[in-house]
């Protein structure tokens, strides 16, 4: 048997599979419940998101044998064909190769006519804002008033393209980027399913490389089974993903949080001799530290994370301070379009890094507070290094 791609394998089979578009399944399933589907909706939304499954998906409430219904039953002849995209009576159309003003008038012709066999015909239109001008223009009227056995669904992921006098006439639906803690319960669901041992460490760096797309992080999951095999490690998977070991991110962290510099010095050696890409490097610590800002700022690790990064997390933010964690942040951040740009990136990366030792203020502002005003009544200075994480000379500098 040939092998099936997982974004196929895994497009949801029902309404309830469909992950992180609650609210769009929601209104159309009791849309479908009372009786009161729109001749005309409109899905849009980012690419991978789930706007083609939910179309078919309400192709077969409509037409299942056993329909209207909010659940199909998915083994009808209706249900089959539509899963498999040989229906008579549900035509898919990619509004790119078909964006011509022929294309829309033999639409409009064929809606005239009952359906073949089932209760609608269904025209689901994809990419619908490639569609020309003259071609939107032809589809209106049929779009005002369809003969009641049509409905047309379309999709997009640039509706912004797309004329007032098309968005007037759809009900319009906002497919949304998937939230990564929804993300990665659905990727552990599918790796479990195929008999898969990956960490759920390696599962939220795919998850956040996809950034909120679905397809684009089972195909990433792919990938790396198919390089790595179905029990990759997460240095595997780092290397798959062209990502960077996640101890090593955690390294640099705790250093900076620690001031030391010799050892922030090494790993960048180490990190450059293995051909990593610094820029990289600081947008992962830059969302490390992010992350320990967060941390700091609510009492909890970010949900999104695995749980041995939300350790790891907790633990330095217990270590940090909060103005030391925000101004690190900041430096690494911007130090990510500095190396970008800079003829030497290492030096960049290098010189960003020790700013970040030296701007950070060696204690907590109230800390810092308290020593002036102790100063500032005549007591004497404390002792150096009495602020927070051990305290290596000069550190309590605090230059601007
Ligand atoms: N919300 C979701 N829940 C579960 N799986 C999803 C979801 N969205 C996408 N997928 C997965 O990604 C695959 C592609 O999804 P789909 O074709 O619905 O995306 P799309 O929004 O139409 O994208 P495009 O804009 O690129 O056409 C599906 O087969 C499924 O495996
Ligand atoms: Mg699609
Ligand atoms: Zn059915």
């Amino acid at each position: 048997m040939s092998y099936t791609v997982l974004a196929r394998k895994y497009r949801p089979q029902a309404f309830e599979e469909v992950t992180g578009q609650e609210h769009v399944v929601r209104t159309v399933e009791n849309a479908i419940k009372l009786d009161r589907v729109a001749h005309a909706y409109l899905f849009a939304g980012p690419r991978g998101v789930g706007k083609t499954t939910a179309a078919r998906l309400l192709a077969r409430a409509l037409n299942c044998e056993k329909g209207p219904t909010a659940s199909p039953c998915g083994t009808c002849l209706a249900c089959t064909e539509i899963r498999d995209g040989t229906s008579v009576d549900v035509a898919e159309i990619d509004g790119a190769s078909n964006n011509g003003v022929e294309n829309v008038r033999e639409i409009r012709e064929n809606a005239k006519y009952l359906p073949q066999r089932d209760r609608y015909k269904i025209y689901i239109i994809d990419e619908v804002h490639m569609l020309s001008g003259a071609a939107f223009n032809a589809l209106l009227k049929t779009l005002e008033e369809p003969p009641p056995h049509v409905k047309f669904i379309f999709a997009t992921t640039e509706p912004h393209k797309l004329p007032d006098t098309i968005l007037s006439r759809c009900q319009r639906h906002n497919f949304r980027r998937i939230s990564a803690a929804a993300m990665l319960k659905r990727l552990k669901e599918i790796a479990g399913l195929e008999k898969v041992t990956i960490s759920d460490s390696s599962l939220s760096l795919i998850v956040r490389q996809s950034e909120g797309g679905m397809r684009d992080a089972l195909s990433l999951l792919d990938q790396i089974l198919s390089a790595c095999g179905n029990t990759p490690s997460d240095a595997e998977v780092a290397d798959a993903l062209g990502a960077i070991d996640r101890t090593a991110v955690h390294a640099f962290a705790t250093a900076l949080v620690k001031r030391d510099a010799k050892l922030l010095l090494e790993r960048t050696e180490e990190m450059w001799n293995r051909g990593v890409d610094l820029r990289r490097l600081a947008a992962d610590l830059a969302f490390h530290l992010r992350n320990v800002f967060i941390a700091k700022a609510t009492g909890a690790a970010p949900d999104e994370l695995a749980d041995s990064d939300k350790d790891v997390v907790v633990a330095l933010a217990r270590e940090a301070d909060a103005a030391q964690v925000a101004r690190l942040f900041d430096v690494v951040h911007t130090a990510e379009w500095e190396i970008a740009r800079a003829p030497q990136p290492r030096l960049a990366f290098e010189l960003a890094l020790l700013r970040g030792l030296h701007l950070a203020p060696a204690a907590s502002i109230p800390e810092l507070i308290t020593r002036v005003e102790r100063l500032a009544s005549g007591a004497a200075s404390p002792a150096p290094g009495s602020g927070a994480s051990g305290g290596r000379s000069g550190a309590s500098t605090f230059r601007s």
